[in-house]
């Protein structure tokens, strides 16, 4: 069956993963995508006029492998970089419309979770950049519920560059504070974060770069996650697999749906790791992952 339209948060919410998905119910797997990002293959080979046919037959792989998997995922995360285009770029209207198209064909009872980057709401986000997501994708943070697990969504952008937006930094601290404090006592199996841009990329303790969040905003939210109980926090933004761990606390940094990138003294180049997801295996006292490209997605999840 196909929907002809997403789910979006509301209300700091997602309908459906709501206090009906409170308890545990055994084992069960998601999946977790990040920067599809439609229109940057072409971008980076220097192709013009910018098409993004490329990520489409990418984004229907990976839409066919999820919708025949068994058992069925709980839910569809995408972290991030839903699509290239800047907010005012001319072809964002267009890459957001096919991203909807493309991604409506996920089964609709595998709910999708759509996280912003900087790229859905640009690099310093103003109060209409990040309207704009709003009205086309939902909430840009908000907590929902899986199978007993808490799931917390957030803005990076904010902790990146707020200097437009001060007020909605300031309403998203106030929240995630909260939501940090109920789920300690929320009786969750697991507390999970989700966002586009990695706090670090290997090391906690790694120096700034544009590919982290600066340190001094990095390390006391380390330890306020760890506080609450933080298990696993999924990212994207990188374009390469990486990620570590913070006294216990994992952080994983998937790969993206769309380009890959790769790195040299001469500067960045498409990556040779395949575009791909990662499926995420929840049991009751742990949580594993694996990424796979685009070709190699299981049909079959053990669990
Ligand atoms: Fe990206």
């Amino acid at each position: 069956m196909m929907a002809e339209f997403i789910v979006k948060a509301k209300d700091r919410k997602y309908e459906g993963l709501d206090e009906n998905e409170k308890g545990w119910k055994g084992p069960f797997c998601f999946i977790q995508g990040a920067d599809p990002q439609y229109g940057m293959i072409d971008d980076m080979s220097g192709k013009k006029p910018i098409t993004w046919q490329a990520e489409i037959e990418l984004t229907r792989k990976a839409i066919a492998a999820i919708n025949r998997m068994k058992p069925k995922p709980k839910f569809f995360v995408v972290c991030g970089d839903l699509i290239h285009a800047m907010p005012d770029d001319n072809q964002k209207e267009e890459q957001e419309a096919d991203f909807l198209k493309e991604f409506a064909k996920v089964d609709p009872s595998i709910p999708l979770v759509c996280v912003c980057g900087n790229h859905d709401i640009g690099n310093t986000p103003t109060r209409k950049s990040i309207q704009n997501f709003r009205n086309k994708f939902g909430d840009d943070y908000f907590g929902f519920w899986a199978g007993g697990v808490r799931c917390l969504v957030l803005n990076s952008q904010l902790y990146e560059d707020a200097s437009k937006v001060q007020e909605l930094k300031k309403e998203q601290d106030v929240w995630l504070e909260a939501e940090l404090d109920a789920a300690k006592s929320s009786g969750c199996k697991h507390l999970l974060i989700f966002q586009h841009i990695p706090w670090f990329l290997n090391k906690p303790e790694e120096e700034n770069e544009y590919f982290n969040i600066d340190l001094d905003i990095r390390m006391p939210m380390l330890d306020k996650f760890i506080a609450a109980g933080v298990n696993t926090i999924f990212c994207g933004h990188y374009h390469r697999n990486a990620g570590g761990s913070y006294k216990g606390m994992e952080e994983v940094v998937t790969s993206a749906m769309g380009c890959p990138l790769s790195q040299s003294p001469a500067g960045f180049e498409m990556g040779k790791q395949p575009s791909g997801l990662r499926v995420v295996k929840v049991h009751e006292k742990s949580i594993s992952h694996q990424y796979y490209g685009m070709d190699d997605i299981p049909s079959t999840v053990d669990l």
